[in-house]
C-alpha cells in the first residue's frame, strides 16, 4: 500500500540497546536478538508493538526472559506484533535466515564467497524482527560466528571487543558501536580477504586505522581508494569542521551489490566497481567516480549517520547535501568546471526526465509504496542542487555557520529538511518560505527569457517568466524562488552592472521570484549578450532564443565554463535538429559552419585552454539529450543527423583532429590526475571523430592505439571506436580486437563489465541480437547486478537507437527481462524499467508497443512492491 508523509508518527517504542548474535552458516542462519525496549512516553500503557520482519522463521520470544504466550503476539508476512507487555522490557527474539538463497541482495545475503548485508533501506528486517525505521536509534553490540578456516574475517560496526575460539572450528568476534544509530546503518560481513591498512591524523590528534579488505587478487587495485579516502578525511575537516570519530574505518569490497556503496557506520560496503582502480584495468572515468563515491560515504558519516533521517521522505536530507558535499570534494580535487559539466550533463539527461515521467516526485516525496524506488536522480542529484542553491544563497561562511548550527543542534538524531532549512534560515535571516517549494514540488521549472537593448537609454531590460509542468498529483504549480546568475557580455568582455542604481560588479544573481518580471540593467554601453544561469546556478530548463553569432560569442569569451560549453552545445542542438529535419525529409543540406568555425578555433586553441573543456566542448550533444529536448523524439532521425553532423566535423577539420591527437599523445607515467586526464579526453575526442573517416589509416589509428596503451583509458577508446565503426574494413578488425581483449581480461570481472558495455551500448544495427549473444555468454551472469547493469541496462537506458527499433523487439526483451528478476531481485527489476516509463515522449506507434510491454509485466505472477510501483504509475 501507499505510505504518505502526512501519516507519520513515532513509534510506540524505542530501542536503546540491541545485542545481536550471528550464528553463520551454509544454511539455516541463526540470528538471536536481545532488545531493551522502552515504551515511549505518553503512549499508553499496553499498546501494541509492531515490529518489521520479512523472510523470517522465528524460533523463539521471549520478553524479561520469559516465553511469550501464543495468545499474546501474532506474525503475518511484514510484521510481529506483541501485545501486553511492560513500559520496559527485554525482548529476547531467535530466528532462522537463509542467506545463501538471497537473491535479493537485501538483508543479509551471499556475494561470492563471503556472507555481507545491505540494510538501507529496510532491508535490516531480512535479518530479524525488529523497529526497522530511522527514528529508531539504538547502540549495537554484534558477535558474529561462523567457520574459521572460511571465514577468518569477522566484522561489524564500531570496535572489536572481545573474540575467540569455539567448538568444531568455529570463532567469534564480538564489536561494539558507541554510537546509537538506526538499523539502516548496521553491517556484517563474514569473509576470507586481503586487507590493506593505512592511518590518518584526524585534527584532534586522533589516529584512525583505516582498513580495506578486498580479493588477493585485487589488492593492486587500492591505492587510490585509500588516497581518496585520507584526502575526503582532511577535506571534511578543512571544510566543514568535520572529524572522524571511530578508531577504525573499514571498507570491503563486494562483487554482488545492488547500488555503488553503503556508509554502514565504521563499515563501509562497496561495489568492487566503486572502490577498485588501477591503471591497466580502470579507466579515468572510474578512477574519479571511486574517488567521489568513497568521499561520499565517508561524508555520510556526519550528513547522514551523526545527524539522520526521521522517516524516509526525508532521504535527500542525507543524499542530496552528501551528494552536494562530494561534489565539492571533487571540484576541488579536479577541474571545477568540467565537474559542473558533468553535473548538468546527468541533470538535463537524465533527471529532467524522471522529473517529466510518471515517476516524477519532489525531492522531499510526499508519498511511495517501495522507498527503494526513491533512490532516484531527483533524491541525490536534483537535492543537491537545491543544498547548492541554498549554499549559493548564504555565501560560503554563512552555509558554514548554517550547516556547524545543523550537526551541532541535531548530533545524535534523526530529523528532517524542514530542519535543515531552519539552520540556514536562523543563520542568515533570510526568508526560506518560497524557497521551500523547491522540497515539496516536483518537475524541472522553465525559464523563458529575452533581452532588449535600448541604446538611447543606455539600458538592457531582461524579461524573465518562470513555468513548471504539472506532475503526477500536482496540476498547479507555485511560483519558485530562482536565482539565476546573469552577466552581460560585451566585445571586450564582460560589461559592468548596474541594477537600480547599484553597482553590482560583472555578474549578479538576479531572484527570480515572480511568475514573469523583467530586470533593468543601467549604463549598459552596447548592445550586450547575456550569460545566463552562470555555472548553472538552478536546476531549471532556460530558454533564450539566441542567433548562432550569440552562440559563438558566448563559446568565445564568455568566462564562465559551463556558459560556454552550454554555448556550444546549443549551437550544436540547433545544426543537429535541423539536419534531422531535412534526414526525415529525404534531403541533404550541407552542416551549417558555424559549428565547424567553433571547433576550429578551439582546437587552434587547445592549448591555451583547459584541454577538457575543449574536449567536452568539441563533442556532440548526447543522443539522450537531444531525445530529451523533443516532443516527441524522432530518434532515427536524431541519430542519423548526430552522425551526419559528427562526419562533417571528422573530414572538414581531419587535419587539425590529426594535430590535436598526435601532440597530445603522452609518454609521461600515467596518473590518474586532472592534467593528464584532461589531456587523455581530448586525445580520445579527438581519436573518436577520426575513426569516423572511411579508410584504412582510421582502422590503422585505432589498432595502434589498442597495441600500445598502457591504461584503460586509451585501450577502451580504441576499443568503443572500433565497435562502433562500420566501414567496410571494420568488421574482421573490430571482431579481432573483441576477441584480444577479452582473452587478455577474462579474469578482470570489472574489465569483462566494460567489454559488455561496449557491445551493449553499439549504435549499430543487430544490437538486440548482439545483446541476447552477450546474456548467453559465460561472462554474464543474471544474478550480478553489474553485469546486468552492463548488458541489459546498457542497451535499454543508453542505446536508443536499437532500444526503440519500430517493431517493438526491445521493448518485449526489457518485459522479459524486468519479469524474470522480479523473482530474483526485485530491486534491479524495478531499476532498469526506467526507459519504458517514458512512453508518452513517443510516436503512437511507438508508445503503444512500450505500453504493451509495460502491460505484460503488469500481468506477470509474484510482481514485488518495487515492479508494481513504478510498472502502476507508468501506466495510469
Ligand atoms: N546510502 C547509499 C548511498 O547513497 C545508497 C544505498 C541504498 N541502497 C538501496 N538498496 N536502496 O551512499
Ligand atoms: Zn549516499
Amino acid at each position: 500500500g501507499t505510505i504518505y508523509l502526512k501519516d507519520y508518527q513515532q513509534p510506540n517504542y524505542w530501542i536503546s540497546e540491541t545485542h545481536l548474535r550471528f550464528e553463520l552458516a551454509d544454511s539455516d542462519t541463526v540470528v538471536r536478538s536481545r532488545l531493551s525496549m522502552q515504551r515511549r512516553d505518553g503512549v499508553a500503557e499496553g499498546a501494541e508493538l509492531v515490529l518489521h520482519g520479512v523472510e523470517l522463521t522465528l524460533l523463539s520470544l521471549l520478553v524479561n526472559g520469559v516465553d511469550v504466550d501464543q495468545s499474546q503476539y501474532s506474525v503475518d508476512e511484514q510484521t510481529l506484533t506483541i501485545r501486553g507487555l511492560p513500559a520496559q522490557f527485554e525482548l529476547e527474539c531467535v530466528t532462522q535466515i537463509q542467506p545463501q538463497d538471497n537473491t535479493s541482495l537485501e538483508g543479509l545475503y551471499q556475494s561470492r564467497t563471503m556472507f555481507c548485508t545491505q540494510c538501507e533501506a529496510e532491508g535490516f528486517r531480512k535479518i530479524t524482527y525488529y523497529l526497522d525505521r530511522p527514528d529508531v536509534m539504538s547502540v549495537f553490540t554484534t558477535t558474529v560466528v561462523a567457520d574459521k578456516a572460511k571465514y577468518p574475517l569477522l566484522l561489524s560496526n564500531g570496535n572489536p571487543v572481545d573474540r575467540g575460539d569455539l567448538a568444531d572450528g568455529q570463532h567469534f568476534v564480538t564489536w561494539q558501536d558507541p554510537f546509537k544509530k538506526p538499523a539502516y546503518l548496521f553491517a556484517v560481513v563474514a569473509a576470507d580477504l586481503a586487507l590493506v591498512e593505512d592511518s590518518f591524523t584526524t585534527m584532534s590528534g586522533r589516529e584512525v586505522s583505516l582498513q580495506l579488505f578486498v580479493e588477493p587478487k585485487d589488492l593492486d587495485k587500492c591505492d587510490h581508494a585509500m588516497l581518496s579516502l585520507k584526502n575526503a578525511m582532511r577535506w571534511d575537516e578543512t571544510t566543514y569542521g568535520r572529524e572522524y570519530d571511530l578508531g577504525i574505518y573499514m571498507i570491503v569490497a563486494v562483487d554482488d551489490f545492488n547500488m555503488g556503496a553503503m556508509e554502514n557506520k565504521g563499515l563501509n560496503i562497496f561495489n568492487t566497481s566503486c572502490v577498485l582502480a588501477e591503471q591497466k584495468t580502470t579507466t579515468d572515468a572510474a578512477f574519479q567516480r571511486v574517488e567521489g563515491v568513497v568521499a561520499h560515504e565517508y561524508f555520510h558519516n556526519w550528513s547522514g549517520n551523526r545527524v539522520t533521517c526521521r522517516d524516509w521522505f526525508q532521504l535527500s536530507l542525507k543524499e542530496g547535501f552528501t551528494v552536494y558535499r562530494d561534489a565539492e570534494f571533487s571540484a576541488d580535487m579536479n577541474s571545477p568546471t568540467v565537474k559542473r559539466v558533468e553535473e548538468v550533463q546527468l541533470l538535463r539527461s537524465a533527471q529532467f526526465a524522471e522529473d517529466a515521467g510518471p515517476m516524477a516526485h519532489p525531492i522531499r516525496p510526499a508519498s511511495f509504496i517501495e522507498i527503494s524506488n526513491f533512490y532516484t536522480l531527483t533524491i541525490y542529484e536534483k537535492g543537491a542542487e537545491v543544498v547548492r542553491m541554498i549554499a549559493n544563497l548564504l555565501g560560503e561562511d554563512l552555509f558554514r555557520q548554517g550547516t556547524d548550527l545543523y550537526f551541532d543542534r541535531f548530533d545524535g538524531q534523526a530529523v528532517t529538511t524542514d530542519d535543515f532549512v531552519a539552520c540556514m534560515a536562523e543563520v542568515s535571516g533570510q526568508d526560506f518560505s518560497q524557497f521551500q517549494h523547491w522540497y515539496d514540488q516536483a518537475g524541472t521549472p522553465q525559464l523563458d527569457v529575452s533581452g532588449e537593448y535600448n541604446a538611447a537609454d543606455k539600458t538592457y531590460t531582461l524579461s524573465v517568466s518562470q513555468s513548471c509542468p504539472a506532475t503526477p498529483g500536482q496540476a498547479d504549480k507555485p511560483v519558485f524562488l530562482i536565482p539565476m546568475a546573469t552577466a552581460l557580455v560585451g566585445r571586450d568582455g564582460l560589461l559592468p552592472l548596474t541594477l537600480n542604481g547599484v553597482d553590482c560588479g560583472e555578474e549578479t544573481v538576479l531572484a527570480v521570484d515572480q511568475q514573469s518580471q523583467q530586470f533593468v540593467f543601467e549604463n549598459v554601453t552596447e548592445a550586450p549578450v547575456p550569460s545566463l544561469l552562470r555555472n548553472f546556478s538552478a536546476p531549471v530548463k532556460l530558454r533564450f532564443d539566441y542567433s548562432r553569432e550569440q552562440l559563438l560569442m558566448l563559446a568565445a569569451r564568455d568566462n564562465d565554463g559551463f556558459c560556454r560549453w552550454d554555448a556550444m552545445q546549443q549551437l550544436a542542438v540547433q545544426i543537429i535538429n535541423e539536419q534531422a529535419v531535412a534526414w526525415r525529409q529525404g534531403e541533404a543540406i550541407s552542416v551549417d559552419s558555424s559549428l565547424l568555425t567553433a571547433i576550429r578555433a578551439l582546437l587552434g586553441d587547445a592549448e591555451a585552454n583547459d584541454k577538457a573543456m575543449v574536449a567536452m566542448m568539441m563533442s556532440l550533444p548526447s543522443l539522450a539529450y537531444l531525445i530529451e529536448l523533443s516532443q516527441q523524439a524522432d530518434i532515427e532521425a536524431l541519430q542519423a543527423a548526430r552522425e551526419k553532423v559528427r562526419l562533417a566535423i571528422a573530414v572538414e577539420l581531419q587535419s587539425l583532429l590529426l594535430d590535436c591527437y598526435h601532440s597530445n599523445v603522452s609518454t609521461d607515467e600515467y596518473r590518474p590526475d586532472a592534467t593528464q586526464i584532461a589531456q587523455r579526453s581530448l586525445k580520445n575526442a579527438c581519436l573518436s571523430y577520426l575513426s569516423l573517416l572511411p579508410d584504412q589509416s582510421a582502422i590503422e589509428l585505432l589498432q595502434q592505439q589498442y597495441q600500445q596503451a598502457d591504461n584503460m583509458t586509451d585501450t577502451m577508446a580504441a576499443l568503443s571506436a572500433m565497435v562502433n565503426s562500420d566501414g567496410p574494413n571494420a568488421a574482421s578488425a573490430k571482431q579481432d580486437m573483441l576477441d584480444d581483449f577479452y582473452h587478455r581480461w577474462q579474469q578482470e570481472a570489472l574489465v569483462v563489465n566494460q567489454w559488455l558495455q561496449v557491445q551493449a551500448g553499439c549504435g549499430l544495427a543487430g544490437g538486440l541480437d548482439r545483446v541476447k549473444a552477450l546474456m548467453q555468454h559465460p561472462a554474464f551472469d543474471i544474478k550480478n547486478p553489474n553485469k546486468v547493469r552492463s548488458v541489459v541496462a546498457v542497451f535499454c537506458a543508453q542505446n536508443a537507437i536499437n532500444f526503440h527499433h519500430s517493431d517493438g523487439s526491445g521493448y518485449q526483451f526489457l518485459a522479459e527481462q524486468v519479469i524474470r528478476l522480479n523473482e530474483l531481485n526485485p530491486q534491479i527489476a524495478a531499476r532498469i524499467i526506467t526507459p519504458l516509463t517514458k512512453w508518452r515522449r513517443f510516436a503512437p506507434a511507438q508508445a503503444d508497443n512500450m505500453q504493451a510491454a509495460l502491460k505484460q509485466i503488469m500481468a506477470a505472477p509474484n510482481l514485488s512492491s518495487d515492479v508494481y510501483e513504478v510498472v502502476s504509475k507508468s501506466l495510469t
